[in-house]
């Protein structure tokens, strides 16, 4: 069947992956990247499909309701992707304000948007692309499902929360065909370098401490991006309307033991002694309310729609690691500008 597909935030980490992924797997589908381009948002990552007959990306705020209207109209949007957000936890503790407005406020406009312009449910769907961190955080035992109560502890999933929220509330009240997924931490290409392991492997890179938060043993839940891309394919094509969905890919690490993987890995991509980078662990000043674990029991997703993921961290950690090794322009050109003047006003450097 043929779709009219709005991406948003499609020129961020998971949206290029996905972005690239759809324009290609489904040239019958019209792909419509919908992005403001901040600093997360980088169109270089979507050279390849830029020309693709099946893509188009139209500059735009989530907020712009009027730019949200035309496009409805213009491409006559089926369904929506919805991805677009302030992704970072440390970003959120220095600037809450940023958050509400991009995650609520933008979502809850795009929501009316769709409202408005999808006059009866059949043939659509809104999709909402979430996180676990909305659950809050676990002790040592168990495991986040679909139905453990919301409890945010971050500005940023406080954002998030609020916004699945809201699209469960357009559901319910207004009968708008919704979806909402909630994935662990993803990684892979294309990350921006703020969160842990593109910071990790470019500090490596250039031998400047490598900043472990409080005593490192935090807990996360690392997910391939790619394995998030093929969970999202099949919510989008199989998932039932009204559900939700928990991702991830029960790969716990401590962050400390992530952080010596990668430091092993890149002593060999780079050729240096096993342990010289490791060397350069420096413990700091935890982050304000650190969640202590998250991991995702992922049942209903691997039972109902037959998703399971592929990659383990030991494999697409090299691949990253690689990666970022090779895309040293790309890097150079996203941490500047920008994301510099923000990292110095807020990190002193
Ligand atoms: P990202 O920060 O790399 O990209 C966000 C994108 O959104 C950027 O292209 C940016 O330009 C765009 N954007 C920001 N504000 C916008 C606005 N007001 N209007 C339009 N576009 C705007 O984020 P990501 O890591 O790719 O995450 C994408 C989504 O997935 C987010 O909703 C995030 O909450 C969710 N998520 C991320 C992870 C993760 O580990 N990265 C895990 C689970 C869920
Ligand atoms: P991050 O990549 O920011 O993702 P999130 O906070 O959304 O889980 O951080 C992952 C983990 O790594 C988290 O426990 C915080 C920790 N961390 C560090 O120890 N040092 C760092 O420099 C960063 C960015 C994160």
């Amino acid at each position: 069947m043929h779709k009219n597909v709005l991406i948003t935030g499609g020129a961020g980490f998971i949206g290029s992956h996905l972005v690239h992924h759809f324009v290609r797997a489904y040239p019958q589908y019209q792909i419509i990247n919908y992005d403001a381009l901040t600093y997360a948002g980088n169109l270089e990552n979507l050279s390849e499909v830029e020309s693709a007959p099946n893509y188009r990306f139209v500059k735009g705020d989530v907020l712009d309701r009027e730019l949200l209207q035309q496009v409805f109209k213009e491409h006559d949007i089926t369904h929506v992707i919805h991805l677009a957000a302030e992704s970072h936890v440390d970003r959120s503790i220095h600037d809450p304000l940023q958050f509400i407005t991009t995650n609520v406020l933008g979502t809850v406009t795009l929501l009316q948007v769709a409202r408005e312009s999808w006059k009866s449910p059949e043939d659509h769907c809104f999709y909402h692309i979430s996180t676990d961190e909305v659950f809050g955080s676990l002790g040592e035992e168990g495991f986040f499902t679909e139905t453990t109560p919301y409890d945010p502890r971050s500005p940023y999933s406080a954002s998030k929360a609020s916004s699945d929220h809201f699209v469960r509330a357009f559901h319910h009240t207004y009968g708008l065909p919704v979806m909402v997924s909630n994935c662990s931490n993803n990684y892979g290409p294309y990350q921006f370098p703020e969160k842990l392991i593109p910071l990790m492997i470019r500090n490596i890179q250039l031998e400047r401490p490598l900043p472990v938060y409080g005593d490192g043993t935090n807990v996360r839940d690392w997910l391939w991006v790619g394995d998030h891309i093929e969970a999202i394919d099949e919510i989008f094509h199989r998932g039932r309307i009204g559900e939700t969905y928990n991702i991830g890919g029960h790969h716990e690490m401590r962050n400390i033991d992530l952080v010596r993987m990668l430091c092993l890995i890149m002593d060999e991509l780079l050729d240096r002694e096993p342990g010289t980078s490791a060397k350069l662990i420096t413990y700091v000043k935890d982050r304000p309310g650190h969640d202590a674990r998250y991991a995702i029991d992922p049942l209903k997703l691997m039972t109902e729609l037959g998703w399971k993921p592929r990659v383990h961290p030991k494999e697409g950690l090299r691949r990253t690691a690689a990666w970022y090794l090779d895309n040293q322009d790309w890097l150079e050109r996203v941490t500047s500008g920008a994301y510099q003047a923000y990292y110095e006003r807020h990190y002193g450097g």
